[in-house]
């Protein structure tokens, strides 16, 4: 018996990451244009890394509090209510190692062997995957590509809902396709969570990404108190900070003691210093995130129109997010074309199976990148679309 066998099931079958199988291949290749992951090319803006700077300065590399500084949480509150125009209270906030811990602490306080998690597919995969570790099992449901875009049937969610069911996971605006759920979908996803005594892990880190000019629809606009619903969220994508791995939960603030114990037994708190950076980012970091989003914008108008110039690749504009998730006339699998797009046109993407079958014969772009680097990519991919 080999020392995989003797680890927990759990832990052997966490899947391989389709995206970083491609950006292994790929990562050292001069020249290559990297769109395969969800980042910009943009390091962290001064103002963020002095602050943290500050901190580290003054001292603060000791161990601090489980739920983050009461600074930050206060700087969170204030950010909360400046966007989605509601009183919140510093006690909702936790501090967590990224995006990533909260999920993984939303799973953990609601789902584990025997229960079912639903998650909307094409989805990002660590979804699925931190389901599975926790001993849940994921349950896909299927969006649908019409001809107005990406849409959820929520008939086909309801279907999907057993006995089992202890928590769904819905991300919108949604990585990779796009998807921006309006407020009747959410309402129905809500309604659907009452009914069920169903807790929703609602994943909105791209709500300000959204390019009609206002941020995309939230179950905060809709939601009671008293609703099972976890917020995760995360600095990555809005101030440039997808290396420093800070985020948070906004949950009620009757579950703050139990989310401080998992913290305490999984991390144990996040870096004060790092946190200092956090409080400049959403204290400062309006004007910065604003540019951002009007980039972001700049790019996918562009990728969307050369791309369709070559006449042969189909998708639906996402109205939010920063991923270009399409089909090339002739192309069927989307791993081996990843690979290939890498040696022929250096370009990295990531296979559209990699967010899961409903994602096969797609591939994910992320545009938010500097201009020029978003147009030399889809001059690259046009050849090559050209020699299919
Ligand atoms: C939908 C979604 N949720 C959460 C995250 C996690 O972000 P973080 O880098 O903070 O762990 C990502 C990152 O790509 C994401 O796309």
């Amino acid at each position: 018996m080999s020392l995989i066998d003797n680890l927990r099931g759990e832990a052997r079958r966490a899947p391989v990451s389709g995206i970083e199988a491609v950006a292994n291949y790929g990562r050292d290749r001069k020249g290559l244009i990297p769109l395969w992951s969800g980042e910009s090319d943009r390091a962290t803006p001064d103002f963020i890394n002095a602050a943290a700077k500050r901190g580290l300065d003054a001292g603060e590399t000791f161990y601090t509090w489980q739920g983050g500084i009461p600074e930050l949480r206060q700087s969170l509150a204030r950010y909360h209510e400046r966007h989605f125009g509601l009183k919140f209270s510093p006690d909702e906030f936790l501090v967590t190692i990224g995006g990533m811990q909260a999920i993984v602490l939303a799973i953990e306080a609601t789902a584990g062997a025997g229960d079912e998690a639903i998650y909307l597919e094409p989805a990002w995969p660590n979804f699925a995957g931190a389901a599975g570790v926790a001993g849940a099992t994921p349950v896909p449901v299927a969006l649908t590509e019409g001809a107005n875009g990406w849409y959820c049937d929520i008939d086909r969610v309801k279907a999907a809902v057993t006995p089992r069911t202890k928590v769904m996971f819905v991300n919108t605006p949604a990585n990779p396709t796009g998807w921006t759920a309006d407020i009747e979908t959410l309402k129905s996803l809500l309604d659907l969570s009452r009914r069920h005594g169903t807790w929703i892990i609602a994943d909105e880190i791209y709500a300000l990404f959204h390019y009609n000019g206002q941020r995309a629809p939230s179950f905060m606009d809709i939601m009671e108190p008293e609703d099972r619903i976890l917020f995760v969220n995360t600095f990555s994508k809005n101030w440039a900070m997808t290396g420093w791995r800070v985020g948070w939960m906004k949950t009620h603030p009757s579950l703050e003691r139990t989310f401080e114990n998992l913290i305490q037994y999984s991390s144990s708190g996040v870096a004060q210093f790092l946190q200092r950076g956090a409080i400049a980012a959403l204290d400062e970091g309006d004007d910065f995130l604003a540019a951002q989003i009007t980039q972001a914008k700049a790019s996918r108008d562009l990728i969307c129109r050369k791309l369709a110039d070559t006449g042969r690749v189909r998708f639906s504009v996402p109205p939010g997010a920063f991923y270009l998730f399409f089909k090339v006339d002739g192309m069927k699998d989307s791993t081996k074309a990843a690979f290939e797009i890498v040696d022929k046109a250096l370009v990295g993407l990531a296979p559209g199976v990699a967010f899961g079958q409903a994602g096969e014969g797609y591939l994910r772009l992320c545009f938010h990148r500097k201009l020029e680097d978003v147009e030399e990519a889809a001059d690259r991919l046009a050849k090559w679309i050209g020699k299919l």
